[in-house]
């Protein structure tokens, strides 16, 4: 059985999202497609592999996706669970990446602290893909950037509005959306936007790829005209103490039908889940034809299939 060529990650480590530029991208989405079409075309690519997943939070979608996208390509996921104690407290983080390196081809890792991921693919000879920390969740964003390729056809000047907290999912958005030329639009309340920093780095990724992005204070004027909406949890994991005060900050951020009405006929609902029904999206939204959340899901599930192959063949 013939598989498509697997394209050569430019880097071994996916720890931010910046590491890909768009063309690459672009080959990751042909293969998500076809790895999605023809599953058994792929079903022994990793035959002999081993992927280790860390987990410091809790997970449905990663960790589900991960182990049975490592089984179905052929290999296997071994599961270490830190949800009970800080990865680098039993053992230093260092000799957790040396001693992981010895057995395992790649470590897809959940964590607490970018820097433990950077610390992680700085002493591992095998690959660290980043399942999400503070900072980013670039899994995510590609994944949806498929969905969303899948849906339109072409990202080229798709216009996402991401309203809410900017948050990791949020900056991996930028992330992406900058390097496949597509018009993000951001509404956050004062002091919760994304950081300057990524924002300027995003903007300068947009104008090549000849995207834009911007940062508004008014979700309404984020969403006008928007083909796609998207929000995240007001609270991440880790700032459950927080959720309270963020839920009066945040309560004129949440999607619903009034503000959905600003957005393009045809827009879809995105949200990477878990989501908060009633607080930063409505039971009439999630629920609605308009939602793409569950395939949203689903292709988490086949663009990482895609990232393992690119990182771990
Ligand atoms: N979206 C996402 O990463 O879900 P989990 O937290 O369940 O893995
Ligand atoms: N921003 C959320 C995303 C969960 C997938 C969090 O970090 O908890």
């Amino acid at each position: 059985m013939t598989t498509m060529p697997i394209p050569l990650a430019l880097s071994t480590d996916l720890l931010t999202g910046t590491e890909w530029n768009e063309a690459r991208v672009k080959e990751l989405f042909q293969l998500s497609a076809d790895v999605k079409a023809r599953p058994d075309h792929y079903s022994s690519a990793l035959a002999g592999r081993f992927l280790a997943l860390i987990l410091e939070k809790p997970s449905l979608r990663t960790r589900v996706t991960f182990e049975v996208g490592m089984r179905s390509l052929g290999g296997t996921a071994i599961f270490l669970d830190q949800t009970l104690s800080r990865l680098g407290e039993r053992e230093s983080i260092p000799d957790v990446a040396r001693n992981l390196s010895c057995w395992v081809h790649g470590i897809v890792a959940r964590v607490f602290e970018q820097r433990e991921l950077e610390q992680l693919a700085e002493f591992a000879s095998v690959p660290v893909i980043n399942a999400l920390s503070d900072r980013f969740h670039p899994c995510q964003a590609y994944s949806d950037f498929f969905t969303l390729h899948e849906r339109f056809g072409t990202l080229r000047n798709l216009k996402l509005a991401y309203i809410g907290d900017g948050n990791n999912v949020c900056r991996s958005l930028m992330t992406v959306a900058a390097r496949v030329g597509a018009e993000m639009r951001i509404a956050t309340p004062a002091g919760y936007e994304p950081d300057a920093s990524i924002v300027a780095e995003a903007q300068r990724a947009a104008r090549e790829s000849h995207g834009s992005l911007a940062i508004f204070r008014s979700p309404q004027e984020a969403v006008a005209g928007a083909q796609a909406v998207y929000t995240d949890v007001w609270a991440s994991m880790g700032q459950e103490h927080e959720a309270a005060a963020r839920a009066e900050i945040f309560a004129s951020y949440q999607v619903n039908d009034t503000l959905m009405k600003q957005a393009a006929p045809d827009a879809v609902f995105m949200h990477c889940l878990p989501a908060h029904r009633g607080a930063e999206v409505t039971d009439s939204i999630m629920d609605s034809s308009r939602s793409i959340v569950f395939d949203q899901a689903e292709n988490r599930l086949h663009a990482q299939k895609a990232i393992l192959l690119m990182l771990l063949s």
